[in-house]
């Protein structure tokens, strides 16, 4: 698709915006004029039970594992990285950190310092942990 990336408002960051370079047709039929702009919302996107199913909004990382081996989804439908000729060009080094990070944290365990307090994030750009998050650690035994 034809489609060139457009800067974010710093209002919007949470959106990608992109305006076609020339006409063209999306995948679902959609007729895209040249000029005509496009944005998706990939944290909406990841929270739609259109897209998830009903249970969208809860934490459940096991929806991605079928009999215990990681499933990918469609670039399509997880646009984190986006999808396409412009896709994410350090995804597979961004997933490796992950693992990375994920396997180092599995030595420890973690207990958090305020028990009463709510861990939730802060919405921008990046989703900081609303006023941190502080945790003992403990080696594993
Ligand atoms: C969790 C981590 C990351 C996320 C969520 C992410 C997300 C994205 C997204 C959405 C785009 C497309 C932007 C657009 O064209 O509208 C992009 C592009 C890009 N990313 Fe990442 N990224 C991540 C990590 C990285 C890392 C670690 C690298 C490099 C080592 C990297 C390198 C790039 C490059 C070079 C592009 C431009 C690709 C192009 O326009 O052809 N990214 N990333």
């Amino acid at each position: 698709m034809s489609l060139e990336t457009k800067k974010s408002s710093s209002l919007f960051l949470m959106q990608d915006g992109k305006s076609a370079a020339e006409d063209d047709v999306l995948p679902d039929g959609f007729k895209v004029k040249k000029g005509d702009g496009v944005t998706y919302m990939a944290y909406a996107m990841g929270r739609m039970t259109y897209i998830w199913g009903e249970d969208a909004e809860e934490y459940r990382p096991e929806r991605w594992l079928e009999n215990g081996i990681f499933q990918p989804e469609s670039p399509f439908k997880f646009a984190a990285f986006q999808a396409g000729p412009r896709i994410c060009l350090g995804k597979e080094f961004a997933y490796r950190q992950m693992k990375i990070l994920a396997a180092v944290l599995l030595y420890f365990q973690f207990r958090l310092v305020d028990e009463t307090k709510e861990a939730t994030y802060r919405t921008m750009f990046t989703l900081h942990m609303a006023g941190g998050l502080n945790v003992f650690a403990f080696p594993r035994a």
